[in-house]
């Protein structure tokens, strides 16, 4: 990705769906059989991988724009290649669905990522309490339920997102009553679960820490539209707020924004969020924010970090991050300095000390949101900045390109 920067941005921009969303829903899938209209899907590179394990499965999945039309009547096999879940490390959330379907699954070990080691451990103690039988030899994960899954007591040792993803959708199909305590309470999980009690599912609580799942037995096909994506829209925050532009956010839930908008606030940013949409003008130049700790939703997200640090660099004064969620979650910053900022790690702690300004330089990335802090820092470089491992970026991001050239930016995909 080519950037001139040092151009400000201006305009509307319609936010894509989310991700973290569209994911587990696809695997959701597995689970109702019938005709499922999924609205709002981003055309991103691990959507297609889904896409690729729903297809494998026996599932059938054609997309128009930006709906998809999924059937999994006719599902047939139970195990995912190693090909298809090292294409994306979340594809873990396909195990609930597909040993609640077949009362069997084999996968491989999804391992490691770019942000570090990524454990499963709660994700499958809480299977096992549901009475799955789970063997882990030679990096593959071999899940029995002979008698189906059961309902029962489940406490979470942290609120992981994905684990409780895989509970539900363990619980919906299950003899009895799961109680999940210590749940993730993301909106990503409460649009899982939407869309499951629209397929005939009794999920009660998502959104809060305890989740109660009445199991059912059998689901249908439904149409669902995917909420908005919010970290997508804190980047673009973060790219106006590093321009010291003006712009407005529509299709977006702005209460799902709150920890991010008090952020930009602090930093001198006027924010007016309204119920869809958030208008954002940000000041020449940014103040420092002193504590920014990653922290389960409704605190900062993990996965804004990156982009805000690039808006901070050139703040006036010293801002902290504290990355509490993720252990290697600062791989951007060897980059940033690369364009001039001045950024110091230790352990989970950065020191961003403000710059007055950075010049373009030659950049790659390493990690989806990394990418997307590298392109935000190019936005206001001086100069021409070039940033490679664009793969990465697409992962999440639909055609953002386009979205920031319609903001007035120069940016170039070659
Ligand atoms: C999801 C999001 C990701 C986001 C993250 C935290 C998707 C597809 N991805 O990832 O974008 O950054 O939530 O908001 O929705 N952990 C364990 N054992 C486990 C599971 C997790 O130790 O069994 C740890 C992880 O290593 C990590 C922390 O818990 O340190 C959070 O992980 P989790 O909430 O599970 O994140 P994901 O669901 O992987």
């Amino acid at each position: 990705m080519l950037i001139e920067g040092a151009r400000k941005l201006s305009g509307e921009v319609e936010v894509q769906g989310a991700k973290n969303s569209a994911l587990p829903i696809l695997a959701a899938t597995i689970l109702s059989g019938g005709e499922n209209v999924l609205c709002n899907c981003a055309n991103i590179s691990d959507i297609d991988a889904a896409v690729g394990i729903l297809r494998y499965l026996g599932g059938s999945v054609s997309r128009h724009h930006t709906t998809m039309l999924v059937n999994t009547d006719s599902l047939c096999r139970f195990d995912i290649p190693h090909d298809l879940m090292r294409e994306m490390r979340s594809s873990i959330v396909f195990l609930g669905a597909v040993l609640s379907r077949h009362k069997r699954a084999r996968l491989s070990f999804p391992g490691g990522c770019e942000l570090g080691p990524r454990p499963i451990d709660l994700h499958l103690k809480a299977l096992r309490q549901m009475g799955a039988v789970i063997n882990e030899h030679h990096g593959i994960l071999d899940c029995y339920a002979p008698k189906g899954l059961m309902g029962t007591k489940i406490s979470l040792s942290f609120p992981s997102v994905g684990a409780t993803e895989n509970i539900l959708l363990a619980a919906v199909n299950a003899k009895g009553t799961t109680t999940l305590t210590n749940a993730a309470r993301e909106p990503e999980i409460v649009d899982l679960a939407e869309y499951l009690n629209k397929c005939g599912a009794k999920i009660y609580g998502a959104g809060e820490g305890i989740i109660v799942v009445d199991g059912v037995g059998k689901l249908h096909g439904t149409q669902h539209t995917i909420i908005p994506d919010r970290i997508v829209a804190s980047t673009l925050l973060s790219c106006a707020a590093v321009t010291g532009s003006e712009i407005l956010l529509k299709g977006i839930i702005s209460q799902h924004l709150s920890s991010v908008i008090s952020i930009f606030e602090e930093a001198g940013c006027k924010v007016k969020a309204d119920k869809g949409e958030i208008s954002f003008c940000a000041p020449e130049r940014l103040n420092a924010v002193k504590n920014i700790r990653t922290m389960p939703y409704p605190g900062f997200p993990t996965d804004a970090q990156a982009p805000l640090m690039s808006a901070l660099t050139v703040a006036r004064g010293t801002s902290c991050f504290v990355e509490n969620i993720f252990e290697s979650r600062f791989k951007h910053v060897g980059e940033l300095l690369r364009l001039g900022a001045n950024i110091k790690v230790e352990g989970k702690v950065a020191v961003v000390e403000g710059v007055s300004g950075l010049s373009g330089a030659l950049v790659e990335a390493q990690d989806l949101r990394g990418a997307a802090a590298l392109i935000t820092a190019g936005l206001a470089a001086e100069g021409t900045t070039e940033v490679t491992g664009i793969k990465y970026l697409e992962r999440g991001y639909d055609s953002f390109e386009t979205v920031l050239s319609d903001l007035g930016a120069s940016v170039r995909k070659v």
